[in-house]
């Protein structure tokens, strides 16, 4: 699929080179009403003459020795490059002329009535008889601004010398919510570092800002980790795949990243104003690093790396010292790799019964006083008292603890647990979770299954139109919480599980083009999609258009399109 993409890329370009020697210019009208997500405050002015161009001579501007301004520069040239068959040329401003001129202002937004979060991610696009400024208050701004422009221009498709216009206007456009994250689950299938890069082309494309990388499970452990050579050596290599009658595919999983890959991946992604959340997922789904490690488990093993799926029993046993000693020296090498504030610990899914037989940890439930209360048991208790050490640890370094709801409140949306009021609540099982965790005065992530989990596979055989809708009617927070609880919500995020998505074609076609729905939820105002009862007839036009940038990109987006032909097919 890389390999295509790359092959694809180059001729589409050469095919473009083509079109432009060809010698009929044609002029192709850029409309930013058909970016997705939907910028917020769409002003035009009186059209000039001539009007505001993008040739393959435009020169994009930036101030002469901003480096991360420069780097911008670059992606917006690559980017339109894609158009004109090489990169457009980029010049510090001030040199010579410039058609498009990228700079911070950080003034920009204040006096608006923007909550802090959309201040510093505000940007605007102004198009007149000067060329085209995009100005953001932070770096962030400017790149947001830089895949709007990208995002507005038509997507070439037939021969002639290309010749972009823009309508003379202002755009002005900021985040609805401060956090707007896509993950991925490397541990069941392994995706090359490589591919990730492309991944995070993709969410960049869509104002994402974090990219949540799930990177162990009981499948695979997917990361060096230094001190533990054992977890990568063994526990990154599994022989097959269990089908659910038990029968093995015979076909290996293995891969992990190494710490500079992931080094690699980090900047890459920070380039493109993305910060990458790891996750380990702790204490369940620890399987592979129990087969690495036997002795971190309640029964000491041996242990196999998982060929089936599923919540499995063995689990790491919080009850002995060494287990505490591993997980905080992984932790310090994961901090080490990644600077983001937010952590993911996972604490999903963990079965007791090896904690209820366990000499171990009955001994260290004993030590703590913990004791069945109705509520709770006393395991369930001694899980809570996990997590709160680990988010302890984490504050020490100035991070941040997410788990997914587990820690908080059951299936029933029953609350169970009492994590450290700093853990950030990521809420998948039902809608409520969210709001649930909010209410009970936590920052949360709304992630429910069945709007948010594109790998669901039950919603992806409904058609397309179907998946897009559930997407497009999601509400993160809901009216029936309290303005401050409502601020309590800091986001959305879309989860791809990978036990049947094994390649990327499988894997974009999940995710787009779901992902632009997902945007126009995460970034645009809610008010764009109830301004009439035909909210989602709206976003059509741009839902079309995404569609073509994907194909222009040969990222293998699904097909079909709401109003035409519905047939779905389920990839596994
Ligand atoms: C999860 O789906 N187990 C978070
Ligand atoms: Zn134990």
């Amino acid at each position: 699929m890389i390999l295509r993409n790359a092959l694809s890329s180059v001729t589409l370009m050469v095919a473009l080179v083509l079109f432009s020697a060809c010698g009929r210019q044609e002029v192709l009208t850029g409309d930013f009403s058909l970016v997705s997500p939907l910028p917020r405050f769409i002003e035009a002015d009186e059209p000039i003459e001539p009007p505001v161009v993008i040739t393959s001579r435009t020169r994009i501007g930036y101030p002469e020795g901003d480096a991360a301004l420069r780097d911008a520069a670059g992606l917006l040239a690559e980017q339109l490059g894609l158009y004109f068959g090489s990169p457009l040329r980029t010049v510090p401003s001030g040199s010579r002329a410039t058609g498009i001129r990228l700079s911070v202002d950080p003034e920009l937004g204040i006096g608006r009535d923007l909550a802090d979060f959309q201040q510093q991610e505000c940007y605007r696009i102004q198009s007149d008889a000067d060329g085209i400024t995009i100005s953001g208050s932070s770096i962030t701004g400017v790149l947001h601004g830089i895949q709007t422009l990208v995002k507005a221009l038509p997507v070439p498709d037939a021969p002639g010398r290309l010749r972009f216009a823009l309508p003379a206007g202002t755009v002005f456009d900021y985040p609805e919510f401060s956090y707007r994250a896509f993950m991925l689950d490397c541990g069941r299938h392994f995706f090359p570092a490589e591919y990730i890069k492309q991944l995070i082309d993709i969410l960049a494309l869509h104002n994402l800002n974090y990219f949540h990388w799930h990177l162990s499970e009981d499948q695979g452990w997917r990361l060096e980790i230094k001190k533990y050579p054992r977890l990568t050596e063994i526990g990154s290599r599994r022989p097959g795949t269990q089908d659910p009658q038990g029968r093995l595919d015979d076909i290996p999983v293995s891969g992990f990243y190494t710490q500079e890959e992931a080094r690699e991946i980090v900047r890459y992604a920070a380039e493109r104003g993305i910060t990458v959340i790891p996750e380990i997922d702790l204490p369940g789904h620890t399987t592979a690093a129990l087969a690495a490690y036997p002795s971190l488990g309640c029964t000491g093993g041996p242990y196999e790396v998982a060929t089936r799926y599923g919540v499995l029993d063995d689990v790491l046993c919080v009850g002995k010292e060494e287990t505490m000693t591993f997980v905080k020296d992984v932790l310090t090498e994961v901090m080490d790799i990644f600077p983001s504030e937010f952590i993911h610990l996972g604490g999903d899914e963990c079965p007791k019964v090896r904690w209820a037989d366990c000499p171990d940890c009955q001994r260290k439930i004993r030590e703590l006083g913990l004791k069945d209360n109705g509520s709770k048991t006393k395991e369930e208790l001694l899980q809570s008292w996990f997590s709160s050490e680990l988010e302890a640890f984490l504050a020490e370094h100035g991070r941040r603890m997410i788990c997914w709801n587990d820690v908080l409140c059951d299936w029933g949306n029953k609350v169970v647990g009492e994590p450290s009021k700093r853990t950030v609540i990521a809420g998948w099982m039902r809608p409520v979770s969210s709001a649930i965790a909010a209410r009970e005065g936590y920052d949360a992530i709304y992630c429910p299954i069945d709007q948010c989990y594109f790998s669901a596979a039950e919603i992806n055989r409904l058609p397309l139109s179907e998946c897009i809708r559930r997407v497009y009617d999601m509400v993160p927070a809901p009216e029936g919480l309290t303005p401050e609880e409502r601020r309590h919500i800091l986001g959305v995020e879309a989860c791809i599980w990978t036990e049947r998505v094994a390649d990327t074609d499988s894997l974009e076609w999940r995710l787009l083009p779901r992902l632009s729905t997902l945007s126009e939820i995460q970034w645009a105002d809610p008010a764009s999609r109830s301004v009439n009862a035909n909210g989602l007839n709206a976003y059509l036009p741009r839902l079309r258009h995404m569609a073509r940038l994907y194909e222009a990109r040969c990222w293998n987006a699904r097909e079909e399109m709401p109003g035409e032909d519905e047939k779905s097919e389920e990839k596994t």
